[in-house]
């Protein structure tokens, strides 16, 4: 039996603050309901889903490093850092799987220095502004890129 694709979806700063955190902004479902809801749609889809958030920079650098030649495909919502991390930049062009840029905030009707992500340059594709649900629809997205 083939195993399923593994998939890596990262979460950058403050996104473990969600549910407290701008609700006006980023909704009122937490981070832990978020991942709940994936790992049942993974299931649903048939990927093995490794979730994932962490604060700081240069351990995301490390886990996308480490997602070389081991994940099938990587969805990251970088919060900040997709403003301004080169570095996350710089890890990312070393895959060569797919690539999903998610923000729940719809990034380009909100502050002039959210306009510009580092990171979409080398995205397959960008999903924002949905909240939660960008989530299950990046899910659906490697889906459909792994199947074509
Ligand atoms: C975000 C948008 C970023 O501009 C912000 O810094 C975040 C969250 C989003 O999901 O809408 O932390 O990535």
């Amino acid at each position: 039996m083939a195993t399923e694709p593994q998939i890596l979806l990262l979460n950058g700063p403050n996104l473990n603050m969600l549910g407290q955190r701008e609700p006006a902004i980023y909704g009122t479902d937490t981070l832990a309901e978020i991942e709940q809801r994936c790992h049942a749609h993974a299931d649903a889809l048939g990927l093995a889903l490794n979730f994932k958030q962490s604060n700081h920079e240069g351990e995301l650098v490390t886990w996308i490093q480490d997602a070389n030649g081991v994940c099938d495909g990587l969805i990251i919502n970088a919060g900040a850092y997709t403003h301004t991390s080169i570095a996350l930049l710089d890890a990312l062009t070393l895959l060569d799987c797919p690539i999903i840029e998610l923000h729940l905030s719809n990034v380009f009707a909100r502050e002039k220095f959210r306009h510009h992500s580092y990171i979409s340059p080398v995205a397959t594709g960008v999903i924002c502004g949905l909240g939660g649900h960008g989530y299950m629809l990046a899910m659906d997205a490697v889906k459909r890129l792994l199947d074509d």
